[in-house]
């Protein structure tokens, strides 16, 4: 378990603690752009109500419901689609850098390009929350182009809590970006964030 982990066990011993659930969806494609730069895969993320980049989830009870389930309503709320979260789905769950008594719990499911397509669609015309707590969905460039042009400027944009950390996480450990590539694409983000 990387440093900073609990297991979903230990974080769910935490006595007093509240408990958000997110979840990446992704799929392969085969689709280019501008018809030659390879988008190797789909990432779906939100423009939350506040502003700022996150992951679809939200606050789960563990005493009213398991966070699976709760992640699972969530998702119907947020997207307008129906995704049975399981256990086989966890991530990892850690206390947040804002509050120790958060514990964040992070979810991935990979899925076929046409259900992602389903997703995106039901997100802008039957989820209850779209306009509101959701301002729309985005998918994240994986390619960099000349310019920071692509990840790196996605990368600089703001994301709520340690959800930015959650994607280059899953960016790795999913094989969805070469190392290399990260680590250069989150220098350009640093550099773009700290010019005047
Ligand atoms: N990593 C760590 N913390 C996160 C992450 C993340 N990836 N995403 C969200 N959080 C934290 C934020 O502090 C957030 O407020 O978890 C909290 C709950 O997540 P939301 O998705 O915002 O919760 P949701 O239940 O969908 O919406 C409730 O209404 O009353 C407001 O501000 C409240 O954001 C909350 C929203
Ligand atoms: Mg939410």
């Amino acid at each position: 378990m990387a440093s900073g982990t609990l297991s979903r066990q230990d974080a769910l011993s935490c006595v007093g603690c509240r408990h958000a659930c997110h979840i990446l969806l992704y799929a392969d494609t085969e689709a280019q752009l501008f018809e030659e730069t390879p988008i190797r895969h789909i990432l779906l993320m939100q423009m939350r109500f506040d502003g700022l980049l996150g992951f679809p989830g939200g606050f789960v009870d563990p005493s009213v419901e398991t966070l699976e389930d709760g992640l699972s309503r969530e998702l119907w709320e947020e997207l307008g689609f129906s995704l049975s979260v399981t256990v086989d789905d966890h991530v990892n769950s850690c206390h947040t850098p804002s509050s120790s008594q958060l514990v964040a719990h992070f979810y991935a499911r990979k899925m076929e390009e046409r259900e992602i397509r389903e997703v995106e669609k039901a997100a802008a015309t039957t989820a209850t929350d779209h306009g509101h707590e959701v301002m729309g969905m985005v998918r994240v460039p994986l390619y960099t182009l000349k310019g920071g042009r692509g990840l790196p400027n996605f990368l600089s944009h703001s994301f709520i809590g340690n959800c930015r950390c959650q994607l280059e996480d899953a960016l790795l450990r999913f094989g969805l970006v070469p190392r290399e590539e990260l680590e250069m694409a989150l220098q350009q983000a640093e550099q773009r964030r700290s010019q005047p």
